[in-house]
C-alpha cells in the first residue's frame, strides 16, 4: 500500500448547509466537479454511472490524495471488526457522498444495502464480495430472506456499479494480508442514512445506519 499523501490535507470539518470536503484535494476537487456535471447532465442513473467509469477508475490509481488519517482501522466502529468507514465528501442537500471503507486484515462487514447509485471500487488491498438478493416482501425490521446470488474478488483498481434493486445487498472481506480500502460513491449521505443489515443465518433484518468515524450525522451528539 502506498503510504504518500501528497499535498492532501484533512479539512476542516464544516457542519451546516455547505458541502463537506473533509480531504483537500486538486484532485479531489476536480472528481467531484465531474459527478456534479454528470448529475446535472445525465437523469438516467445508468447512463451517469457508465459515464462516471473513467473518472473513478482515474481517482482509484492515484494514490496522493488519501491521507494517513483516513486509511486506519477504528475501533469504535459502527460495523465492528475494527472496520472505519470515513467521510471524504459530502453534498449539503446529502444527495451525494463520497466514503472511504478501511477493513482492517481478515475482517468482514455485515451483510447490508446502500439504498442508492453508486460506484464501489478498490483503492488498495483486496477484497471477496458476496451480493444477495432479497426474497421476501421488503420490511424493515424482523422476518427477512436474502439468497447468494454472487460471489466475486476485487483488487485494487477495479470497481463495480451499484444500481438499486439490482447488486445493492453485499457484504464485503479483507482477503490480503493488510487492510484493504474501498472508495464509495453514492447518491445519497451513505454513512448517515438509516438502511438495513441482514442476517442471512437467522433470516432477519434490521434498521442500520454505519455512520462516519471521522464525523458525527446531524442527529448524533457532536
Ligand atoms: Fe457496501
Amino acid at each position: 500500500m502506498s503510504t504518500g499523501h501528497g499535498s492532501a490535507d484533512v479539512g476542516p470539518a464544516a457542519v451546516g448547509s455547505a458541502d463537506a470536503y473533509m480531504v483537500e484535494s486538486p484532485v479531489l476537487r476536480t472528481f467531484i466537479g465531474a459527478v456534479r456535471r454528470a448529475m446535472a447532465d445525465e437523469p438516467d442513473p445508468s447512463r451517469r454511472l457508465r459515464r462516471l467509469r473513467p473518472a473513478f477508475a482515474e481517482l482509484l490509481a492515484d494514490q496522493t490524495w488519501l491521507p494517513e488519517e483516513l486509511r486506519q482501522p477504528y475501533a469504535a466502529s459502527g460495523m465492528g471488526q475494527g472496520i472505519g468507514q470515513y467521510l471524504v465528501y459530502k453534498s449539503a442537500s446529502g444527495d451525494l457522498s463520497l466514503s472511504a471503507l478501511v477493513l482492517p486484515a481478515g475482517a468482514t462487514t455485515p451483510v447490508h444495502d446502500h439504498l442508492a447509485w453508486g460506484l464501489v471500487g478498490m483503492y488498495s488491498g483486496a477484497q471477496t464480495e458476496w451480493v444477495y438478493r432479497r426474497l421476501d416482501d421488503g420490511g424493515d425490521d424482523g422476518p427477512a430472506r436474502v439468497e447468494e446470488v454472487e460471489r466475486r474478488a476485487l483488487a485494487a483498481g477495479e470497481f463495480y456499479e451499484l444500481l438499486p434493486p439490482e447488486g445493492d445487498i453485499h457484504r464485503v472481506r479483507a482477503t490480503d494480508d493488510g487492510p484493504s480500502i474501498s472508495l464509495h460513491l453514492l447518491g445519497n449521505d451513505v454513512g448517515c442514512v438509516w438502511r438495513h443489515r441482514f442476517e442471512p443465518e437467522r433470516d432477519l433484518v434490521h434498521p442500520f445506519r454505519s455512520s462516519y468515524a471521522n464525523r458525527p450525522c446531524a442527529s448524533e451528539p457532536g
